[in-house]
């Protein structure tokens, strides 16, 4: 078997058989292919696709290219969530701390954030004190303690797919089906879940642009999932506007805690209780709720202090401090400036890319992945699809942390504010309401 053979077959549109993605997936891994063949042949599956074979065979061999976790500590089915991307997205802290309130248990890891994505471990890191970095000998301990365990993604979890990535990232090959869902579900595989639940995100802020080809990934990593068997469902979400009224590190877990203290946006209120409901579900855990009544639950259980108890107890026992407030945070957000609406009328759309684009060149993301962020950035978005604006009225407010070299008489930060501001369609007429939560698929 040789590598250049493999390259021209997909090129000519043939299917892979096991055995040369097999082939492809120990080269990469073992560095014996070089990164100029394996760009080459990235390049001809985003042309020409994968089936369903090929996709689960790819999948598998990466999940098997690094080390499987074994999560038979935990005594129980253990459930996973994945969210495929977007600005503003805090649905990981809300659900553990909602899936434990119903006696699941959680061990959760996640990345940091690149490029417009945030990441859940920034997130988790802007509270004082919090260990994001968890031995892995630590989990079964945190578990049996707190029912939960969240951590940074360990390098040795499907290596090969990290080879992969960083070539995707340079050679123009992110997107493509077939590459996205194996990425993901080798990851999800490697980590020992007995169920998956993805969030699958789709607008200006994700991926999918549309929810055509949203449905087309989560209909890919759901048939993965089945044949790796492991249940996973998929809900469709939309990011065609930032998710809640934050997007950034300290600014976001603050909304966290508001959300756990009965004061959600609705839009994160109705993609954690939907996301929350079918992680409880196939954690078997729902009891006798039927769905609506499981969905109800999990709104009524965000809101009034009963998830916010089990979050609490997260946050101690990773080390996190907590004052008679909340939670303490590594830094305090300060106003740098704000972005006013240029005419009256309703907000049509928020442009996520380019809020995330802007959240970065504030300090809140990362363009590679040492830079370091600034936890304390952010923006807080005061109006949002939907509703109606005066000329002169604040769209959204802009902050940094205190360490931040940012001034408000700087190109960069004028850069940042015309970018936000742009970033917002004023329309005459009211738009049509959009739900946060387009559908959900697969197991339940
Ligand atoms: N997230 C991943 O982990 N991989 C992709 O390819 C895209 C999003």
């Amino acid at each position: 078997m040789n590598i250049v053979d493999i390259i021209l077959d997909k090129r000519y549109g043939r299917a892979l058989s096991y055995e040369q993605i097999m082939y492809f997936v120990d080269g990469v891994t073992d560095r014996s292919i070089p990164d100029y063949q394996i760009s080459a042949l990235l390049m001809a599956i985003v042309l020409n696709g994968m089936d369903e074979r090929e996709m689960t065979s790819l999948t598998l061999e990466m999940a098997d290219s690094g080390e499987h976790a074994d999560l038979s500590y935990v005594g129980d089915i253990t459930v996973d969530k994945h969210s495929t991307g977007g600005v503003g997205d805090k649905i990981t802290p809300l659900v553990m701390p909602l899936c434990r309130s119903f006696g699941a248990k959680i061990v959760k890891l996640s990345g940091r954030g690149l490029g417009f994505t945030g990441g859940t471990v920034d997130k988790f890191s802007s509270i004082r004190g919090f260990n994001v970095d968890v031995p892995k000998t630590d989990f079964p301990r945190l578990v049996n303690e707190c029912g939960m365990v969240i951590s940074g993604q360990t390098p040795d979890l499907a290596p090969a797919d990290k080879i992969l990535y960083a070539l995707r990232d340079v050679t123009g090959t992110v997107d493509s089906i077939p590459l996205i869902a194996s990425s993901i579900m080798s990851k999800k595989i490697a980590g020992g879940a007995d169920a998956i639940v993805l969030d699958v995100t789709c607008g200006s802020g994700a991926f999918m642009q549309t929810e055509e080809r949203a449905r087309e990934l989560a209909n890919a990593m759901i048939k993965i999932g089945r044949l790796a068997q492991k249940k996973t469902s998929a809900v469709i979400t939309d990011m065609d506007q930032p998710l809640g009224r934050t997007c950034g590190n300290v600014i976001e877990m603050e909304e966290v805690y508001e959300t756990l203290s009965g004061n959600g946006a609705s839009d994160v209120v109705e993609v954690a209780t939907a996301i929350g409901a079918r992680m409880v579900k196939l954690a078997g855990k729902a009891g006798d709720y039927s769905d609506d009544d499981l969905i109800n639950e999990c709104r009524l259980r965000l809101g009034n202090g009963v998830a916010r108890d089990e979050y609490l107890k997260l946050v101690r026992s990773q080390g996190g401090i907590i004052n008679d407030n909340g939670p303490e945070y590594v830094d305090r957000p300060h106003v740098i400036g704000e972005v006013k609406a240029p005419r009256d009328g309703f907000v049509g759309a928020i442009r996520a890319d380019e809020i995330g684009h802007a959240s970065v060149l504030l300090g809140a993301g990362r363009i590679r992945k040492d830079d370091a962020i600034d936890l304390g950035a952010g923006i807080r978005f005061l109006a949002k699809r939907g509703d109606e604006v005066h000329k002169g009225d604040t769209l959204c407010v802009l902050y940094i942390g205190n360490n931040s070299s940012l001034t408000p008489d700087s190109e960069k930060y004028e850069e940042i504010s015309e970018r936000i501001a742009n970033a917002y369609t004023i329309t005459a007429d009211k738009p049509e309401v959009k739900r946060s939560v387009i559908d959900v698929l697969g197991d339940q």
